[in-house]
């Protein structure tokens, strides 16, 4: 047997035969191209419409195994992570490589702090939505203009430049969607408060009434903590797939991470825990679960177990099982049970004993408990996309320096097998 690392192609137009390298388990598809009938001949392309099986980028920020149900962060299992480090810690590991140390982690949180607080036009621009808005809508508009207020962004290519905004963005993006909830059940907008912490401060500006500082629970603030690890960095999902578009063409990055963010709003994407949300009261009680399951299976109206399945995972997704021992631990906090996590658990459990469920290997994703606690946290459903925005931000920052570093990227450019008529004249 050879043990060549490469790949033999026989055209059986020609009967030439090819020979592609294999690097890192992968063959170029611009290796295809020499694959021709005649001179003539464009050459081979792939056809992968929904990237199933085509690696975009070379990556060294996240590994995910989808059969075994791993993820790691530069190296470090998310489990560890989320039980022995902070958000702001992960931000860093993502945008640096390593974990912060001490020094680090100060000067980092001081580049934060320095940088929250929204232009006070702002205001005005949120408060321009009405009431009822979708905070998901207002965030992707805010973010895109807050770009404005800063034109050196558009120097992408600056190094010093570049973290300035990655600055901003981590710091005001929670800002932007704390406000925007506000506006929306007409409380007036709080300053932020960045001695409290990023999470807390977060909290703060979310619910602080007429009292002159907002602590919450700190339990509380280290399950949303953990709620904000486990949401930082996916790889290559719809969204930082969208952000790495933008920005190849070197947009600047409050324009990239407002249309990643509209990616993610998407219900098989970030707006699922909204959809989960509003799928458990739909059931409403266990009695209606085997039903639900049944109408699922006959796929009425097109309707997806909303929470469930994932392109990568084919196990159960890690996230989700450290969701699930968190909602325990929030609702012993608060001493109050969600009647909904009953339906989720007896939905779950059917689920993943059902043939249907089994054989595609469809596993609770990281969306189908995480509604649950929000709801425990008194966040409003529509909130839930943004509140996994906030922390996907640091994601879609580091992905997108990586991209903005490598020598390899160049603007995203798909091809298309075009269908359309070849030629015509008007008749006139
Ligand atoms: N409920 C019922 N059937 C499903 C589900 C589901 N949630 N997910 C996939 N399937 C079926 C699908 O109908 C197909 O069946 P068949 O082979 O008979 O046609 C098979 O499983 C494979 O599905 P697919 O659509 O080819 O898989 P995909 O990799 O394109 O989609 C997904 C992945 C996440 C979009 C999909 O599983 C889904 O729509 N899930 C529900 C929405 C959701 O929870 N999204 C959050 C994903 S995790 C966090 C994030 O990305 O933000």
């Amino acid at each position: 047997m050879s043990t060549k690392n490469s790949l033999t192609i026989t055209d059986n137009r020609t009967s030439k035969t090819y020979e592609l390298p294999i690097v890192d388990g992968t063959v170029s598809t611009m290796g295809l191209r020499a694959i021709k009938t005649d001179e003539k001949d464009f050459g081979l392309m792939g056809y992968d419409p929904a990237f199933m099986n085509t690696a975009s980028c070379r990556s060294s920020i996240t590994f995910i195994d989808g059969d075994e149900g791993i993820l790691r962060h530069r190296g470090y299992p998310i489990e560890q992570l989320a039980e022995k480090t902070t958000y702001l810690e992960v931000a860093y590991l993502l945008m640096n490589g390593e974990l912060p140390s001490a020094a680090e982690l100060e000067t980092f949180s001081a580049e934060i702090s320095a940088e929250s607080s929204l232009h006070e036009n702002m205001k005005g621009f949120i408060q321009s939505f009405l009431p009822n808005a979708h905070p998901m809508g207002m965030l992707i508009a805010a973010m895109g203009a807050l770009g404005t207020f800063y034109p050196d962004a558009k120097q992408v290519l600056d190094a010093k430049v570049r973290r300035r905004q990655i600055a901003r963005i981590i710091a005001q993006i929670p800002i932007i969607a704390a406000w925007s909830y506000r506006h929306g059940v007409g409380k007036p907008f709080v300053n932020p408060d960045p001695s409290l912490g990023y999470t807390a401060n977060f909290l703060s500006m979310m619910k602080r009434g007429s009292e002159p500082r907002y602590a919450a629970h700190p339990d509380i603030v280290k399950a949303l903590d953990v709620l904000f690890i486990l949401h930082a960095d996916h790889e290559q999902n719809c969204s930082t797939n969208t952000m790495r578009a933008i920005g190849s063409s070197q947009a600047d990055p409050f324009s990239a991470v407002a249309g990643a963010a509209a990616a993610l709003y998407g219900p098989l994407h970030g707006g699922a825990n909204e959809a989960v949300l509003h799928m458990l009261n739909e059931i409403g009680t266990i009695d209606a679960v085997p039903q639900f399951i049944k109408d699922i299976k006959a796929g009425s109206g097109g309707r997806r177990l909303m929470g469930f399945g994932h392109r990568v995972y084919k196990n159960y997704d890690p996230r989700a099982k450290v969701i699930k021992s968190l909602a325990d631990r929030v609702f012993d906090i608060l001493g109050k049970q969600n009647p909904l996590l009953q339906i989720a658990r007896e939905l779950e459990r059917i689920a993943l004993q059902d043939e249907y469920f089994v054989k595609r290997k469809l596993y609770p994703n990281v969306d189908f408990y995480s509604g649950l606690i929000y709801q425990a946290l008194e966040i409003p459903i529509d909130l839930f996309p943004v509140m996994f925005a906030i922390p996907r931000a640091s994601g879609w920052l580091a992905q997108w320096e990586e991209l903005l570093m490598d020598k390899e990227q160049k603007i995203a450019r798909p091809r298309q097998i075009y269908t359309g008529i070849m030629l015509r004249d008007i008749k006139r």
